[in-house]
C-alpha cells in the first residue's frame, strides 16, 4: 500500500479545489444569512473578480454536490459484471476447453451487510464457473472483531450459489493481516494460499494457483519452481505490484485488486489513487506484461471510514474470466 508523491500532488489537488468551492459556497451562504438575521445593511458591491468567483463557484457547487449524491447513494450498489476471454498459447475456441474463472476482490464488508452482496450472488449462479478466486481485502478494519458482520453470510450464500464442485481459493489482503476474516474463509473450506501452490485439475487441465501472501510476499520464481510442467499456472495477489515479477516466470494468468480502480475516477485522467508501487500503471482492467495476461479487479466495497464512502466512474465489479486453454 503505497501513497506516492505522483498519487499524492494529484489527489491533495483535486481534494483542495473540491474543498475549497464547498467551503466559499458555504461562507458566502452563512454571511448572507448572518446579515439578514442581525439586519445588517447591505454591503458595499464586491470587486469584479469576486463577482465572477461567485458566478464559477455556484455552478460547480451544485456539480460537486451531485457526483457526490451520485458516488455516495448510487454507484457502490450498481454491481457490473464484466466478462474477458483469453487464449493461452495460440488455444482454439473451436477445439480446446474453456475454464472460467469467477474473479471478486475488496469486498470490505462492514457489520451491514454489502449493498452489492445479492447481484454478486446471482452472478455466481449464473456464471457458473470451474474455480473462484478472492484477492483480499474481506472486511474493513471496524469490524474485525470476533461478531463481524455480513462476511460469514455473505460467503454461504456465494458458496451455495456456485456448483458444489468449484473450488475456491483466496489470498489475503492488507486488511487481512489482523482480524477473523481468514477464519471465516477458511471454517467453509476455503483454502487460503499464503505463499503456496494448489495443484487442480479442471475439465481435465492441470491448472496449478500460487498465492503470493501480501507484505510478505515469497519470490514469484520459488512458487513458480513448484508449478507442473504444461499446466495452466496462475498467480494470485493482492496487488498488482508483483506482477512483473510473476511475468518473468512465464506464468500465463496473475489476478488481483487493491487498487479499486481508484474508487474515484475522473473523466479523462482515471483514478487520483491507487497505492500500488506503479501508480497508474495498472490502475484497473486487463493488462499483457510478457505472456502473462494480468486482471486488476476494481473490488466490490469501499475503504473504510475516514474514506470518503463513495465510488465515482468505478462502479463494484464481479469478473468473469474465461481462459481458453490448449488441451495437453
Ligand atoms: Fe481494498
Amino acid at each position: 500500500m503505497l501513497f506516492t508523491p505522483g498519487q499524492a500532488i494529484p489527489t491533495l489537488l483535486f481534494v483542495t479545489l473540491v474543498g475549497t468551492v464547498f467551503v466559499l459556497q458555504f461562507g458566502a451562504w452563512g454571511s448572507a444569512l448572518t446579515r439578514r438575521l442581525l439586519r445588517l445593511p447591505a454591503p458595499p458591491p464586491p470587486p469584479r473578480w469576486v463577482v465572477v468567483l461567485g458566478r464559477v463557484r455556484r455552478p460547480l457547487f451544485w456539480v460537486g454536490t451531485v457526483c457526490i449524491l451520485y458516488g455516495w447513494l448510487v454507484e457502490p450498489r450498481w454491481v457490473q459484471v464484466t466478462h474477458h476471454e483469453v487464449a493461452i498459447r495460440g488455444a482454439d475456441a473451436a477445439t480446446d476447453p474453456r475454464l472460467r474463472i469467477f474473479h471478486l476482490s475488496d469486498l470490505h464488508c462492514e457489520a451491514k451487510r454489502g449493498p452489492w452482496a445479492e447481484a454478486v450472488v446471482a452472478a455466481a449462479r449464473e456464471a457458473a464457473p470451474d474455480l473462484a478466486v478472492l484477492t483480499g481485502d474481506y472486511l474493513n478494519v471496524v469490524n474485525v472483531t470476533p461478531t463481524a458482520g455480513s462476511l460469514p453470510g455473505i460467503v454461504d450464500d456465494l458458496l451455495r450459489a456456485l456448483p458444489p464442485s468449484t473450488p475456491v481459493l483466496a489470498v489475503r489482503g492488507n486488511f487481512d493481516i489482523w482480524g477473523r476474516a481468514l477464519e471465516v474463509l477458511r471454517e467453509r473450506g476455503i483454502r487460503v494460499l499464503d505463499n503456496d501452490v494448489e495443484a487442480l485439475t479442471l475439465r481435465g487441465v492441470p491448472v496449478d494457483v500460487a498465492g503470493l501472501r501480501v507484505f510478505d510476499e515469497a519470490k514469484p520464481l520459488a512458487l513458480a519452481a513448484r508449478f507442473r510442467p504444461g499446466a495452466l499456472t496462475v498467480f494470485l495477489h493482492h496487488m498488482p505490484d508483483f506482477l512483473p515479477e510473476a511475468a518473468e516466470t512465464g506464468a500465463d494468468l496473475y489476478l488481483c485488486g487493491h487498487t479499486h480502480g481508484g474508487q474515484v475516477r475522473l473523466p479523462l485522467y482515471g483514478a487520483l489513487l491507487t497505492l500500488s508501487r506503479y501508480g497508474k500503471r495498472f490502475e484497473m482492467g486487463e493488462y499483457r506484461v510478457g505472456g502473462t495476461w494480468a486482471y486488476v479487479n476494481r473490488g466490490l466495497g469501499l475503504e473504510p471510514w475516514p474514506a470518503p464512502q463513495v465510488r465515482f466512474l468505478c462502479r463494484p465489479e464481479v469478473a468473469i474470466i474465461d481462459v481458453l486453454v490448449k488441451r495437453p
